[in-house]
């Protein structure tokens, strides 16, 4: 099978790519490098063992339906998974034509491209963005749906994009909302490399860890939660990736458009996050606690039985190994791919 991975220089992108690639599968990577570098391409090949004509790499937009329809046509593509898409809540609200223009138009672009070229087989990166700020936790599946920023409704509108094209009978999909992937590759040569300021909770920590920060604001500690402070459902990115190979497989058995939570099914507290880390690197990491930030929940964990029965997957990389895998990728590279 060869599988189109867009976005794939990206984050959960380039660990999904050396999933696939160890599974088995030939991977093509497209990526616009809007969010990511060409070192990336160069750090997951090296991973593989692989050369450019092994795992080939184009660079452009997704959106570019006739230089997808041609990607798929020269590599002999079976099957796509789509991460390229913007992905910041916060720019998304100062920036919501920019966001609906690229998260839209890529998914727009890539499916026209795929109907062109008799492809039927798509995973799409969804969020747990889409359950809003839910009533009842666990969120599965069915739990209501909504948004809260023009980020957040790039997903839900993808979503309801891809069930009708879906339903038409052209495609089969699964929607993979995804929780908070944190951690890296273990080798520590492969990991998160945001641009600018991180505004991820482990990205900014670690970038405090390493000293490129001063100190961590911890959002909120009047939440009603244990400890006041947010609660998340954090995964380990390997875990995630391994995650979209079970997708893939599958696809080929559950025809129609399925959307499965990706999470460990376990919350964690900001402040228990932070705990975690000073025990993995064995001292303190300034922080303090300050006001909320604005649009945040105060808790969300997966139910995690869809994704057990439909993919016989689970997260089963725990918190602690996150961070030690997060913070081996942080200290070997400060300044993420470029140093
Ligand atoms: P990322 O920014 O690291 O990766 C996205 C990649 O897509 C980047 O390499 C970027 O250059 C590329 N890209 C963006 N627009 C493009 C376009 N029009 N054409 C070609 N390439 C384009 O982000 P990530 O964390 O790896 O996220 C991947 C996907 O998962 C995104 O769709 C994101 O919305 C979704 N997601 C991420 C998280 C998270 O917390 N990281 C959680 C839920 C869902
Ligand atoms: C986690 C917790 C913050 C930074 C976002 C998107 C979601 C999905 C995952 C893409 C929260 C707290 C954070 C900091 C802090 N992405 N925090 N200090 O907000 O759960 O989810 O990323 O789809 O759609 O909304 O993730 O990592 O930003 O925050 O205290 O400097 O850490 O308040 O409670 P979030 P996050």
């Amino acid at each position: 099978m060869a599988v189109l991975v867009t976005g794939g220089a990206g984050y959960i992108g380039t660990h999904t790519a050396l999933a696939l690639h160890e599974a088995g599968r030939q991977v093509v990577i497209l990526d616009d490098l809007s969010n990511s570098s060409e070192r990336a391409v160069d750090a997951v090949r090296s991973l593989m063992g692989a050369d450019a004509d092994d795992v080939p790499f184009v660079c452009g937009d997704a959106a570019d339906v006739e230089l997808v329809s041609r990607t798929i046509i020269d590599h002999g593509i079976d099957e796509v998974v789509h991460f390229a898409a913007f992905k910041s809540v916060s720019e998304s609200v100062e920036r919501p034509l920019a966001y609906f223009a690229n998260n839209m138009g890529s998914l727009i672009g890539v499916v026209e491209a795929m109907a062109a070229t008799d492809v039927r087989r798509l995973v799409f990166s969804s969020s747990c963005t889409v359950y809003g700020e839910p009533d009842e936790v666990p969120v599965t599946e069915a739990s209501p749906t909504g948004a809260a920023n023009p980020y957040g409704w790039t997903k839900l509108h993808g979503e309801q994009f891809l069930e009708q094209v879906a339903s038409a009978g052209d495609l089969d999909v699964m929607l993979l909302r995804y929780f908070n992937p944190v951690g890296a590759h273990p080798s520590g040569t492969m990991g998160e490399d945001p641009h600018g300021i991180p505004t991820n909770l482990v990205p900014f920590l670690m970038q405090v860890a390493v000293g490129r920060l001063d100190r961590l604001r911890v959002f909120g500690g009047d939440y009603d939660t244990p400890d006041g402070s947010p609660v998340r459902d954090y995964l380990h990115v390997v875990d995630l990736a391994e995650g979209h190979v079970a997708a893939l497989d599958a696809l080929g058995s559950t025809p129609g458009c399925t959307a499965v939570n990706l999470g460990t099914g376990r919350g964690y507290s900001v402040l228990e996050v932070v705990a975690a880390a000073e025990q993995v690197l064995g001292r303190p990491v300034p922080h303090e606690v300050v006001d909320r930030r604005p649009g945040d929940v105060a808790r969300i964990w997966a139910e995690t039985e869809l994704a057990e029965r439909v993919l016989g997957w689970t997260a089963g990389r725990d918190l602690t190994e996150m961070l030690a895998d997060h913070w081996r990728w942080q200290e070997a590279h400060p300044a993420g791919f470029g140093g």
